[in-house]
């Protein structure tokens, strides 16, 4: 089968399509991948000092879409998928049945690589917020790294349910303007000023998918009792922080993992995708398309921060 395979060797990871790639892995079930996407994580799954890869060689890919062979329409995401286990960026992956979620009622397999993993963490970013309160008539919700793909997805979740939203990027406003933000702010602004152990209080809930001195910034701009929903690193994985913000006005730091989250729950979070939590521009402002053939510079790309929204990749020829 044709199959994007990393490699360690001694001289780092050797990355590329093979046509005749053989190993499927262990699993219950076989499916037929039609679509997979781009994540940071893949990124780092094909480099040496990614850390990300536990088999070598590996077929990259956290998130797939396709059909089993008794023709059910499935996809799968988090778990070992793509790190310890091969992953989407082949024809056809073994897996176990509990990792499967049913691909639920209005979402087709592009649709839902379209939000893959990425859009899946934007939604639960969301999830964690509102089961601590907020709501859309609470004041302007910042995200973080909102160019990217969670940053995008949540952008055009919030703007959706009616959340004034705050965009925080290196990139284009054009592109954030367009899915619902009302305001784009610089990455330098969204930091603030480290010095200070709390800032002037601004936003009413946020989501954080850079880390680092971004979210150290964000927790001391946060309004009395709000929460962010930190779920990334590509600025970092140090926090430095005080604990005023959280003793002084009661702010609180929810952390969201997409990997580990229990299959119902899994399953039940991607039905609110397909339904009130549908990010509405999946299609024609987040997507972007390619091929087996054209993931290598994807990948890189991702690691150097310049994708802008989601890429799928198109895996059933
Ligand atoms: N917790 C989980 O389960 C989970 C699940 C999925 C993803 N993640 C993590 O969430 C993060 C985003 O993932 P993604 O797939 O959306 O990646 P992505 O598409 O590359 O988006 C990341 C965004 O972060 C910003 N950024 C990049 N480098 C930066 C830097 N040095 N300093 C500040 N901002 C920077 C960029 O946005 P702007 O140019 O707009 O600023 C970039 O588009 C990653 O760290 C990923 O590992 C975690």
């Amino acid at each position: 089968m044709r199959a994007f395979v990393a490699e360690k060797n001694d001289d780092g990871v050797t990355r590329g399509l093979r046509e005749d790639f053989e190993d499927l892995g262990e699993g219950d079930v076989l499916v037929n991948v039609a679509w997979s996407s781009v994540n940071y994580k893949d990124g780092l799954a094909t480099i040496a000092k990614g850390q990300v890869a536990r088999i070598s060689p590996l077929i990259p890919g956290i998130d797939l879409a396709g059909e089993t062979e008794s023709g059910e329409a499935v996809l799968a995401h988090g778990y070992d998928l793509g790190v310890a286990h091969h992953g989407g960026y082949a024809e056809a992956a073994r897996v176990p049945s509990e990792w499967l979620v049913p691909l639920p009622d209005g979402l087709s397999a592009r649709q839902a690589m379209a939000i893959g993993t990425a859009g899946y963490t934007a939604a639960r970013c969301v999830m964690a917020l509102e089961a601590v309160g907020l709501s859309p008539d609470a004041g302007p919700v910042l995200v973080t790294g909102a160019s990217g793909g969670v940053g995008s997805t949540a952008v055009d979740i919030l703007a959706a349910r009616g959340y004034e939203v705050v965009a925080s990027s290196g990139k284009d406003a054009a592109f954030l303007k367009g899915l619902g933000a009302s305001e784009v702010i610089s990455r330098e602004e969204a930091a603030g000023d480290a010095s200070r152990p709390m800032e002037k209080t601004r936003w009413a809930g946020a989501v954080d998918c850079v880390g680092g001195a971004t979210l150290a910034g964000v927790v001391r701009s946060l309004r009395y009792g709000a929460a962010v929903a930190a779920c990334g690193n590509t600025g970092g994985i140090k926090l430095e922080a005080t604990v005023l913000p959280f003793i002084l006005r009661g702010v609180s730091l929810l952390g969201v993992d997409s990997v580990q989250t229990p299959i119902e729950e899994r399953r039940e979070t991607w039905r609110r995708l397909a339904d009130d939590l549908r990010p509405p521009h999946l299609e024609d402002a987040i997507a972007r398309e390619v091929g087996l053939d054209e993931l290598e510079g994807a990948l890189d790309a991702i690691l150097r921060g310049e994708l802008q929204g989601r890429t799928i990749v198109r895996v059933a020829a």
